[in-house]
């Protein structure tokens, strides 16, 4: 601080002089609330004033929906945090609504005897999906098929901008997972099998950083390398058993983790791992190794920021004293969580139970207070790095970034990016603007389907689900001149010289709820009751079978998380495309239909033969799939 004499007393001395509260509130500020102090000394300094309850509360999260009704909880649980799981939003749920809830919280977290901010967290794994009319771009599975490690940093970019913009600092999302089995209920999260293209795709870190929204990359590590069949509950291969080397767990699953720069947070996965070196059949549950939570993550790549649970993850841990009926988590499940390395622990609906317990395992020396101490430490310094407690409460001046033509305008061109030309007999695509079209399928019109899961709802929903363009409204606007029968059961006469155009593939699903051969959602809405599978429903097959009889040239999208099988069907077929899941943007899909884009993507994984091929990834020794990982035909445009 520059200083001036004034008759021999220095101003900065005789402001103070004239102000006696200047002094007094200077001498009483803590430290910890002084921005211009390093972030260790804040941290260090607030530290040293929390009591245990402060501490255990900064370690504690909370859904919204066991506050909402009483925000004073999180004064009361002193809660580091508070989150919206998938589907979990105000009424109404508006971005002005989403601003007005997250202060409402603030405000309780800041009524604390210390006034520490807590931090909103939510799923935003494809845009801001939980929120009506933002902008949904495609899954991540279809930014893989783009290569565009670019224009991955901008949807990320983009996404955080409308997160950001509905006053939430921090987004469970990118998924680095690895996918090796398609019949992973969650493969569409993931950018695809290599891990080499997931490692490229990690500028989805640097897009919501530059967005001001703090990423966490999950779920750490090999959630997509469990075995088939080893599913946990009703999943036949969601929060399996990734039964590996560490030689291969450190190529293929660790891959994504090496490079931490601007990793602020971590999530651990719920499936395990099984050492084939130690003799298979002693699996650990990732959220209690230590080894590779406290060893190697904060360790060996050292990790400073926090490693925060999956939900409820520490419930899924073994203990074999408490029968498993009794209530969640069990005492042993909190103080193996918390030893491992995790930090904080998102117990949607058991926080003040996880407190208590681990009040007690930290009284009874079972926890050790450095442990506490090293957790709360990383999430202060994460907090006072983002500048939360400078500025904890959000705005409502960029609520324009929601679902903002800009933002639309990029997702239609990473869309378009995505699609992936698998056959083109004839160069039937692109089509002609002036096409006599026949469109049909499930698939066509429905923004819902292309949407998928983590929209809206945790699991998805059919139909209108949200503003945008299905792939038949782009149609129509990208070839206004084209003349368009859509007939979605194809039960309306195919003229010989139409064209058709056949949109199948899935209806929506999230985690579990997607392995093929796993549970029904049974709250969900129709169709999604429906059996998963690596096979077109027998509706879809119909529906390829009529159109492609009867038309003169026929046209298959399949919109869909992972590949289909369509072997069987492929001779009647001339042209097919990998759509994925294109989100509320249908018109990219359009845009590469008719050249006003070209077809450049390509596969992020391989597309088998036949389903006992299955799982079948680029560098297997028997590879003969019916299109290989990395293929995509180019047209001109
Ligand atoms: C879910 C998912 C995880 C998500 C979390 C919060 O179960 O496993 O990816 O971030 O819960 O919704």
């Amino acid at each position: 601080m520059t200083r001036r004499t004034l008759a021999g007393v220095t101003i900065s001395a005789l402001v103070v002089a004239l102000l006696p509260g200047a002094a007094a509130t200077a001498a009483t500020t803590p430290l910890y609330r002084d921005a211009r102090q390093p972030v260790e000394k804040r941290v260090t300094d607030l530290l040293g004033r929390m009591t245990l309850a402060d501490k255990i509360g900064q370690m504690t999260q909370a859904e919204r929906g066991a506050v909402a009704a009483d925000p004073s909880l999180i004064t009361q649980w002193r809660l580091g945090s508070v989150l919206s799981g998938g589907g979990s939003v105000p009424t109404p749920n508006t971005p002005q609504a989403w601003v007005a809830m997250v202060n409402e919280f603030q405000r309780a977290a800041l009524a604390t005897p210390l006034g520490i901010p807590m931090i909103y967290g939510v799923d935003a794994v494809h845009g801001h999906g939980n929120v009506y009319g933002a902008t949904i771009f495609p899954h991540n599975v279809g930014l893989g098929a783009t290569r565009d490690p670019r224009l991955v940093e901008r949807v990320y970019r983009a996404t955080a901008a409308e997160v950001r913009a509905t006053g939430i600092p921090w987004d469970f999302a990118p998924c680095v997972c690895v996918s090796r089995d398609e019949r992973w209920g969650r493969a569409y999260e993931s950018f695809g099998e290599d891990p080499g293209l997931v490692v490229r795709m990690r500028t989805a870190v640097d897009g919501l950083q530059r967005g001001g929204v703090l990423p966490t990359v999950k779920h750490y590590a090999g959630d997509g390398d469990t075995e088939y069949g080893t599913g946990s509950g009703d999943f036949t291969i969601d929060q399996g058993v990734t039964v590996t080397s560490r030689a291969d767990f450190e190529r293929i699953d660790l891959a994504p983790y090496r490079d931490l720069h601007g990793v602020y947070t971590v999530m651990p996965s719920f499936s395990s791992v099984d050492w084939t070196e130690d003799g298979v059949g002693n699996p650990t549950k990732m959220h209690a190794s230590r080894e590779l939570i406290t060893g190697t993550l904060k360790g060996r790549f050292g990790f400073a920021g926090f490693v925060i649970s999956d939900w409820e993850g520490i419930h899924q841990l073994p203990d074999a004293t408490v029968p498993a009926g009794e209530p969640r988590p069990t005492a042993k499940q909190v103080r193996d969580g918390v030893n491992a390395g995790t930090d904080m622990f998102m117990e949607p609906n058991t926080a003040a139970r996880f407190e208590e317990l681990l009040t007690a395992e930290v009284t009874a020396g079972r926890v050790p207070m450095s442990r506490i101490d090293d957790a709360v430490r990383r999430i202060l310094r994460v907090k006072f790095q983002i500048g939360l407690f400078e500025h904890p409460y959000a705005s409502t001046a960029d609520l324009g970034q929601v679902g903002s033509a800009a933002h639309r305008a990029l997702a239609r061109q990473a869309v378009a990016a995505s699609q992936v030309l698998l056959k083109n007999r004839g160069d039937v695509l692109p089509l002609r603007r002036n096409a006599k079209l026949y469109v049909a399928g499930r698939n066509a019109d429905d923004i819902g389907n292309q949407a998928g899961g983590w929209t809206i709802d945790w699991q998805g929903r059919s139909g209108d689900a949200i503003p945008g363009t299905t792939i038949l409204e782009g149609i129509r606007q990208v070839a206004p001149r084209a003349t368009v029968t859509y007939s979605k059961d194809a039960s309306a006469p195919i003229g010989k010289d139409d064209v058709g155009v056949v949109v199948v593939g899935e209806t929506p699903y999230a985690e579990g709820f997607g392995d093929v051969g796993g549970p029904v959602c049974s709250w969900c809405t129709e169709p999604q009751h429906e059996p998963k599978s690596l096979s077109l429903q027998p509706g879809d097959r119909a529906v390829i079978d009529r159109v492609c009889a009867a038309a003169a040239e026929c046209v298959v999208l399949i919109v869909s998380g992972r590949p289909q099988l369509i072997t069987d069907q492929l001779p009647e077929i001339d042209a097919l495309v990998a759509s994925w899941l294109p989100g509320s943007e249908g018109a990219g899909v359009a845009d590469v239909l008719f050249g006003r884009r070209a077809f450049t993507g390509k596969l992020p994984v391989t597309w088998p033969r036949s389903a006992d091929q299955v799982p079948i990834n680029i560098g297997d020794k028997t590879y003969k799939p019916l299109y290989p990982y990395g293929y995509g035909l180019r047209t001109r445009h």
